[in-house]
């Protein structure tokens, strides 16, 4: 399905530097945590499985990778119009994402390091990452005459409170998720090379291994609190997210269809395939998984799409604000019923496959 509702010009708050995108409820989140509660993470049932992570991380894969080589030094004019447009948003909201991730676990790190300094490292190393990943994104963006001012992003967003063990659902699923987007389009360029219209696509194969130690992390971190993986409460907030993850990708995703045509892929199919593959992954720590292959799944997921749809044509319209909110409730309404009749599909529970190599 082709996109047709037009975007707006990228807009500078001052020379070169974009204006931050309007917050939604679609857009990277920031997130902040009980300090006090993290820290008293107790890890001595999984302690060796957590030091091998750390060891890990502090042999730094790729502290060489993230190098601006001759492959950018070309003008990029020629990703204009539309395209440049998309360009662009995909890069600050890429950028925004790993900033996000990048303050919550340097924040982390900060207020436990006295009271756990093991976690409190694991946090600043993964922290070191996702800087990594931002810092990058953020030089491409240069390539577009724009960049993001990170300190201005810092002050100005809104925070999202979550308790830890909500954090490590969240942050864990956001780290596998982001592995398997990365490395389904680093494979399909790499059967397609002509597709590949931009040389960041090829430093995914180095980074999405960041994304899946960082999420082999969180996975041992929460197999070290097994009380937030084992009770029904686990089951439903682990459907909660697990939904909540995959609805505002394919939602995300199938609005900027566009900009995945750009890279020869079809913004459905590979949404299906990291759905998959993550929901897969997910059951190697999560009690449920997803039952992604139910034909209600995607036909309710659809309908989300196409009631997008009609909530943008309202707002491109003239109408007033009331006559916009009365147009827009019917599909406000349908929405939430999608959402709870979504939540309320069987999971698959993965008791039996805890431990196993899926
Ligand atoms: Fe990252
Ligand atoms: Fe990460």
């Amino acid at each position: 399905m082709v996109n047709t509702l037009s975007k707006p010009e990228p807009s500078e708050m001052r020379d070169g530097i974009k204006s931050p995108a309007a917050e939604t409820i679609l857009t990277p989140r920031f997130y902040t945590t009980d300090f006090d509660e993290m820290a008293k993470m107790d890890l001595s049932i999984n302690e060796d499985e957590m030091q091998a992570i750390l060891d890990e991380f502090k042999i730094d894969y790729n502290k060489t990778h993230f190098v601006r080589d001759d492959r950018f030094e070309k003008s990029w004019d020629h990703i204009d119009g539309e395209k440049r447009k998309l360009f662009i948003e995909f890069l600050e909201r890429s950028c925004t994402a790993e900033f996000s991730g990048f303050l919550l676990y340097k924040e982390i790190s900060r207020r436990i390091k006295d009271k756990n300094p093991m976690l409190a490292e694991c946090f600043n190393l993964i922290s070191r990452d996702e800087a990594r990943h931002a810092g990058f994104l953020n030089k491409a963006m240069s390539d577009f005459n724009l960049s993001l001012d990170l300190g201005f992003l810092t002050k100005s967003r809104s925070y999202t409170f979550f308790k830890p063990k909500f954090i490590l659902y969240a942050t864990y699923l956001s780290e596998k998720i982001g592995y398997w987007r990365y490395i389904t389009i680093y494979r399909h360029l790499e059967q397609n090379p002509d597709d590949c219209i931009y040389p960041i696509f090829e430093f995914f194969e180095n980074w999405c291994q960041d994304e899946n130690r960082h999420g082999d992390f969180f996975d041992a971190l929460m197999r070290s609190q097994p009380d937030i993986l084992k009770d029904w409460k686990a089951r439903l907030w682990c459907r909660f997210f697990l939904l909540s993850v995959f609805a505002t990708m394919y939602l995300n995703d199938l609005n900027r269809s566009d900009f995945y045509a750009m890279l020869g892929l079809n913004a459905r199919e590979y949404d299906k395939e990291v759905i998959e593959k993550t929901n897969d992954t997910a059951g190697r720590v999560f009690p449920i998984v997803l039952d992604v292959n139910h034909p209600d799944f995607y036909r309710r997921l659809e309908t989300c799409v196409a009631n997008g749809e009609k909530l943008r044509a309202v707002d491109a319209s003239n109408a007033s604000k009331p006559v916009k909110t009365l147009k827009k409730l019917p599909a406000f309404i349908s929405n939430a019923i999608q959402f709870l009749n979504l939540y309320l599909l069987k999971p698959i529970p993965t008791a039996q496959l805890e431990g196993t190599i899926r």
